[in-house]
């Protein structure tokens, strides 16, 4: 399958990634491994990340507010029962690599990655931490710290559209992200998984139980 469906504010959201600073910089695996990453070094660039991650998806409390419940998942999501076993990249969310949460309401659906019958309970929120290994020019083999984004499903019926799944998102700089829900994130989910409740999970190695 071949996706190019990457949405505009998706794009936009690479483009108003905070730099890395000093500290991401000793995230930094060496080169080589930009393109072609173990699992392993994913976990050990997320390990190094993880707490300016959190930090900076906390940040900008300010912007948050009035903005759902933006503020209270940016803040809980790390107790969430953990959805994969390291950071992968699937080649969607701009090349990024992936670390999913599932809040105590959906867990126990979500983990049973189904491809078809998927029930899961409104009041599900997911969130989806990211970061990004630059390619190419001066960043190449940098760490970059990338959106925490969410999805959270409504009750039945309040969005047909997007089978009730409410996008979000929060910027590495704790600002929430900005776009058209169903262009840039219900599109590609409708189109691509539809059959499994417009989830995507993460890639079968990375899932629990594999
Ligand atoms: C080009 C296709 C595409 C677009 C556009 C897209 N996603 Fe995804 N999304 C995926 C894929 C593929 C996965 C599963 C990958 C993984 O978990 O490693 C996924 C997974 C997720 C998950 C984890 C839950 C799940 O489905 O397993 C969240 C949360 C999420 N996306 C949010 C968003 C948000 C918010 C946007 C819009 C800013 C968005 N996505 C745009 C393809 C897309």
């Amino acid at each position: 399958m071949k996706f190019n469906l990457i949405g505009a504010a998706v794009a936009a959201g690479v483009m108003a990634l905070v730099s890395t600073g000093a500290h991401a910089a000793d995230c930094n695996p060496s080169k080589t491994l930009a393109d072609d990453m173990t699992p392993e070094q994913a976990q050990a660039v997320y390990d190094c990340l993880k707490d300016g991650l959190y930090k900076g998806y906390n940040k900008n409390a300010k912007a948050k507010e009035g903005k759902g419940n933006l503020a209270t998942y940016a803040r809980d999501f790390r107790d969430w029962t953990v959805a994969a076993k390291f950071p992968a990249a699937p080649g969607f969310h701009g090349s990024r690599f992936l670390m999913t949460y599932v809040n105590s309401v959906g867990a126990d659906e979500y983990l049973k990655y189904k491809d078809e019958n998927v029930n899961i309970p409104a009041g599900t929120v997911i969130a989806k931490e990211s970061f990004k290994i630059g390619t190419k020019g001066k960043g190449k083999g940098k760490a970059r710290k990338g959106p925490l984004f969410l999805m959270e499903k409504l009750a039945a019926g309040t969005s047909p559209k997007t089978m009730d799944w409410q996008y979000t998102g929060v910027l590495p700089n704790g600002k929430p992200m900005k776009f058209n829900p169903v262009k840039a994130c219900s599109k590609c989910h409708m189109e691509n998984f539809a059959e499994q409740g417009g989830l995507g999970y993460p890639i079968e190695e990375a899932r629990i139980g594999n």
